[in-house]
């Protein structure tokens, strides 16, 4: 399905179930960013030893002894840091969503409209009630944050207290460890999509119930219709077995690639489970190594 199709098919079905306000949106006048890979060209250099594998948390912060330049990890039109940057305006005009559907009948291959329909996407997720209980007891929806533009996308499980407050992705303690295996990856956070199969915490952390998942599924596909990512990678259980409808362990989906629209999607443990598991951080380097290989980027 195309992307098109995807967002007019997401909104037929909000307006259905009585989503008649969707909020104008504005948005800031960023220029236009050419990465360093970017305008280097597509030269690959990783600095020889700079990744210890024995510890991914260490390896953040070891200093390459040359420059690192990974090649085009973002495409070379972006602006959008996070969904916080938008000014979203007027949400209660009652043409706004009729606004709204003429935008995103539009080709999504330009990042500003990326952008635009990302922010269309998440003002309709703020206001979401699908899960009773999530909506009840959320301090606010989480939605994807990074590069709409962006070749690799990531997906973990399910906001946390952390992120509840703040409202963005992987904020907390498992949000710190994975900016270091980033950092380790010579990646920049920045660069990468990240959203969850969940905008809203479960309370207490529990794991999302299927029904949830399946509540919000329509919002995690019209984010990757929109994004368009080359790559994704699934962190954790819960992200591979409902993105892949899969119901093997992590353990047996890890360190190979499979395919969703298009994307080239690897699995491994959650940051969470390294932060409970320290020795398993050895395997999540050795599936990272895998991953950015096939990006072209040969990791020691
Ligand atoms: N764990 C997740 O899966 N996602 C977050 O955003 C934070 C922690």
């Amino acid at each position: 399905m195309n992307s098109k199709r995807a967002i007019a098919q997401l909104l037929k079905h909000l307006s259905g179930v009585g989503v008649t306000h969707v909020p104008r949106v504005e948005f800031p006048k960023t220029p236009i960013q050419k990465t360093e890979a970017a305008s280097r060209g597509s030269g690959v250099s990783v600095a020889a030893g700079g990744v210890a594998a024995k510890d991914v948390t260490k390896a953040g912060r070891k200093s390459p002894k040359a420059a690192t330049t990974v090649p085009e990890l973002r495409r070379p039109t972006s602006g959008l840091r996070s969904v916080e940057e938008l000014q979203v305006t007027d949400a209660n005009r009652p043409e706004a969503l009729a606004e709204v559907q003429e935008l995103l009948k539009r080709e999504l291959n330009d990042s500003r409209h990326k952008q635009e329909a990302l922010c269309s996407l998440a003002a309709v997720v703020a206001k979401c009630r699908r899960c009773n209980e999530l909506a009840t007891t959320r301090k606010q929806t989480v939605f994807g944050v990074g590069d709409p533009n962006a070749r690799i996308m990531f997906i973990g499980e399910a906001p946390g207290a952390d992120e509840d407050s703040q409202g963005e992705p992987f904020v907390g303690e498992a949000g710190q460890l994975l900016n270091k295996i980033v950092a380790a990856c010579h990646l920049r956070r920045e660069d990468i999509y990240i959203c969850n199969i969940l905008c809203c915490r479960p309370p207490g952390n529990r794991n999302p119930l299927p029904q949830e998942a399946s509540n919000c599924r329509e919002y995690l596909d019209a984010q990757i219709q929109i994004v368009q990512p080359e790559y994704i990678i699934c962190w954790g259980a819960v992200a591979a077995q409902n993105l892949l409808n899969e119901t093997r362990a992590v353990g047996k989906l890890r360190r190979q690639f499979f395919t969703h629209n298009g994307a080239k999607v690897m699995c491994t443990y959650h940051p969470s489970y390294l932060l409970r598991n320290p020795s398993a951080k050895k395997e999540v380097w050795e599936d990272l190594k895998f991953f950015m290989l096939d990006l072209g980027v040969e990791l020691q």
